[in-house]
């Protein structure tokens, strides 16, 4: 291997894999972060990425002529790709949305094939010596021939490195071109014929353009003299047909499941009529080989190479047969969709700007390119991805949604969109396809009200039926002691952490994502219920509040939920590794409030047992409930056992832990847990319904099921509906979320009232309620009763239209 001597290259590969999910919603910061660990980038090297980072004034002055400045584009990741058998992660430099993401898209379709395999030429170049006036063209080209051997060597002598690094001048040919008439397409060709000379030489690692261009001046005087006529040009063709790349990759239909467009087969004859549409037809054709160059020229900008060479020569290759054609083909073989890249790729990894530019320098140690064989492989497996993606989007849902999306981004920050309500704007607006400066404010409005409205009860709840005093007694509790507890919680904090830390500042930004505080105040209920002033369970409602928060900041990390009320989450805020050290922290936090409580030692340790026991009954719930996403078949009670855990531990918490803080007897605190159990569900099974059949003013209806979740509707539906059902059903639960449509959430949402799990989740929170109602303890005090029943009221009114309807 010919390596220049700045060569950055490990000499053996860091990475592991190119399949980084969740890359794209990683803050920037961590994505560097990620990026360097995944490499072993060093912090100089991470900054040659940076805005300010990358190529120097001076650097740029000794470039070009007249500098005034560096323009800076964009640097992406193009992840999930895999060429003949190696994981590259390809940094790709452009200016246009959507390129990177397809890119990265359609390289994890392409590795469900196998990867992208690729046939590089070797790296032969083209020089052209032009010829005039000569007097006898066939003598000429004779004596051209005759003396090959002389010409090549003397070529060779005036580049020895190209020779020391086994490449050099290694063939010569003539051609002929005779005045063009109007037949061969010009009325306007005043003169006589010319002979070319080709010197074909192999460049090696080498872009070429200057050792071709050396070479041909070199011999073209003695050309002249053998053929007795006058040298013109002497350059380079950028028509590399001698140096390409043949890239071949294939998706299984099973990866193309769920891609839109139909079923798989329907999706790749779409994109397979695609491909045939660009081959018959240059109008096509030309947009058709635009796409594949987006990837190739994003990757050749980001690594240093003459775009416009490769550009060049692209076409003109597409046209060689003399009709402009596509230069990548899809077809159908059996249950795959096949297709082949083929274009000429003169790229270099010695000499021109990837020695002295520093973000190339970088780029080549993130893709793992040792040779110019090596990126031209890359580089068209890119281009292959860049035209598989466009198709797909263009067959499966046209190309403007993808478009779209980023177009929205760009007015919600018109709009006023400030940090993560950018991504919630856009994404609103561009949901309700209203991509426009009116819908962004409207949305900016409507967002910042929703926020608000978060923090105080649900108007919903506030309306007249039995749980009216219990809801206008929490608004009061609400508003005489929340200041107290987040008062105690934040100094709490404070003296709980070293000084300058940034769990501080994240427990902050998280708790003022606000939220109803149940749990927070039904310790207050608990004990008003029990006869036992309420601001003596102040720090244990703190303490419920803060393990309530504490599960949200893990859960948010494992939905992979980007938002909460409004507010980016704290992993996509400040990265998951910091998300799990907030929650942690959190967790602690709690113990420690429970220290805080005004009571006998006795009864603080039995409170802070309870809060351990109960913490540890959620994250069982919360790892059951991970466990059955990836299970075939889900009973209603591993459901319920999940939600036992995950759900009513939250409420068992507050509840009998503040009976046993007011001294209650041993069987009211265990039946008020009791009670707990089936309010926990119940409250579950609403939330589940609600997502599906009511207005919860979430982004999407029905986006448990584009998340997979097993809630209760689903976990029955799939036992109770028909094989071929509950096939389409799972199918689609175990989908990305993202090609999950609406259309299809809706079919299941209908499927859902059709093989009876509404009707079945209705029941069974009648049911539970009824339970909760009915334990001996509780209905022996008929204060705790009105509180339970109050609660179960409440936790049903958003869904009370579907029991009227039912
Ligand atoms: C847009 O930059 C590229 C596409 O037009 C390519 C194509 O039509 O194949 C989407």
């Amino acid at each position: 291997m010919n390596l220049h001597p700045d060569h950055l290259g490990p000499a053996s590969s860091l990475l592991r894999t190119s399949e980084l999910s969740g890359f794209h919603k990683l803050s920037l910061d961590d994505r560097r972060a990620r990026l360097a660990e995944l490499v072993g980038l060093t912090e100089r090297e991470l900054d040659m990425l940076s805005a300010d980072g990358g190529l120097s004034d001076e650097q740029a002055n000794r470039m070009v002529e007249n500098v005034l400045g560096v323009m800076s584009l964009p640097l992406g990741l193009c992840v999930n790709l895999r060429v003949d058998g190696r994981d590259r992660l390809v940094p790709m430099a452009i200016e246009e949305p959507s390129v990177v993401a397809a890119a990265s898209f359609a390289s994890k379709l392409l590795r469900a094939g196998g990867g992208v395999t690729c046939a590089v030429s070797a790296p032969h170049m083209i020089g052209q010596i032009q010829l005039l006036d000569v007097p006898d063209v066939a003598r000429a080209e004779a004596a051209v021939l005759a003396a090959r051997a002389e010409l090549l060597a003397d070529a060779n002598a005036g580049h020895p490195s190209l020779v020391a690094a086994g490449g050099g001048a290694i063939d010569l040919e003539v051609h002929h071109l005779a005045p063009m008439t109007e037949l061969s397409g010009s009325f306007d060709d005043p003169y006589g014929p010319m002979m070319i000379v080709h010197l074909v030489a192999d460049v090696r690692d080498a872009m070429g353009a200057n050792a071709i261009n050396t070479m041909c001046e070199r011999i073209a005087p003695r050309i002249c003299e053998l053929t007795g006529g006058r040298d013109g040009l002497k350059i380079l063709s950028n028509l590399t047909d001698r140096r390409t790349v043949i890239a071949r990759g294939q998706v299984p239909f099973s990866a193309l499941e769920g891609r839109g467009g139909g079923s798989p087969a329907e999706l790749a004859r779409g994109i397979a009529e695609a491909s045939v549409f660009a081959e018959r037809d240059p109008y096509r054709a030309c947009t058709h080989n635009k796409g594949i160059m987006n990837g190739v020229d994003s990757v050749l900008v980001a690594f240093g190479q003459d775009f416009r060479a490769v550009e060049a020569g692209a076409h003109a290759y597409a046209a060689r047969t003399g009709r402009y054609t596509a230069l990548a083909r899809w077809r159908v073989e059996g249950d795959f969709l096949v297709g082949v890249l083929e274009m000429p790729l003169a790229v270099g990894t010695v000499g021109g700007v990837a020695r002295v530019h520093p973000t190339v320098k970088v780029a080549r140690r993130v893709a793992e390119i040792e040779s110019a064989a090596e990126l031209a492989a890359v580089t068209a497996a890119v281009g292959l991805a860049q035209n598989l993606s466009a198709l797909r989007a263009m067959v499966a849902e046209g190309i403007q949604r993808g478009h779209m999306r980023m177009h929205a981004r760009n007015v919600a920050v018109e709009a006023g969109a400030t940090g993560e309500l950018i991504q919630e704007v856009a994404e609103r607006i561009a949901s309700q396809r209203n991509v426009n400066l009116v819908a962004a404010k409207a949305a900016l409005a409507a967002i910042d009200g929703q926020r608000r409205a978060a923090s105080t009860i649900p108007p919903l709840y506030a309306a007249s039926s039995g749980a009216v005093t219990l809801v206008e007694r929490f608004r009061i509790l609400r508003d005489r002691y929340w200041p107290e507890m987040e008062e105690l919680t934040a100094t709490l904090v404070r003296s709980a952490t070293p000084a300058g830390s940034t769990l501080v500042e994240m427990c902050d930004y998280h708790m003022e994502t606000g939220g109803k505080r149940l749990r927070a105040l039904l310790p207050l209920l608990v004990g008003e219920a029990l006869g036992v002033e309420a601001r003596r369970m102040v720090p244990f409602g703190a303490a419920c509040e803060m393990l309530h928060n504490a599960t949200l900041v893990h859960d948010d990390l494992q939905d992979g939920d980007m938002f909460r009320r409004g507010r980016m989450t704290v992993w996509n805020r400040y990265g998951m590794p910091q998300a799990v050290n907030l929650g942690d922290a959190m967790f602690y936090f709690a113990v420690l409030l429970t220290q805080r409580l005004d009571a006998p030692a006795l009864r603080r340790e039995q409170a802070t047992r309870l809060l351990v026991s109960e913490t540890l009954r959620v994250i069982d719930g919360q790892e059951r409930e991970f466990h059955l996403k990836g299970k075939p078949q889900v009973s209603l009670e591993d459901y319920f056992t999940m939600v036992e855990g995950k759900t009513s531990g939250l409420f068992a918490l507050p509840m009998a832990g503040a009976a046993t803080l007011c001294d209650a007897e041993e069987v009211l605190c265990l039946g008020l847990a009791e009670a707990a159990r089936h309010m926990g569900v119940l409250f579950q099974i609403q939330d589940d319904t609600l997502d599906l059949y009511g207005d919860k003013g979430r982004e999407q209806r029905g986006s448990d099921i584009a998340e997979g979740k097993r809630s209760a509707l689903v976990v029955h539906a799939l036992a109770t509906a028909g094989a071929s059902d509950a096939a389409w059903l799972r199918e689609l639960l175990d989908r990305d979320r993202a090609a999950t449509s609406q259309a299809e959430i809706d079919r299941a949402i209908e499927l859902l009232a059709r093989v009876g799990s509404l009707r079945f989740a209705l029941d069974e929170m009648a049911r539970r309620k009824a339970l909760a109602l009915a334990v001996p303890a509780i209905e022996a005090r008929p204060e705790l009763q009105a509180l339970v029943r109050g609660m179960c009221d409440l936790f049903m009114k958003p869904i009370e239209p579907l029991f009227d309807r039912a």
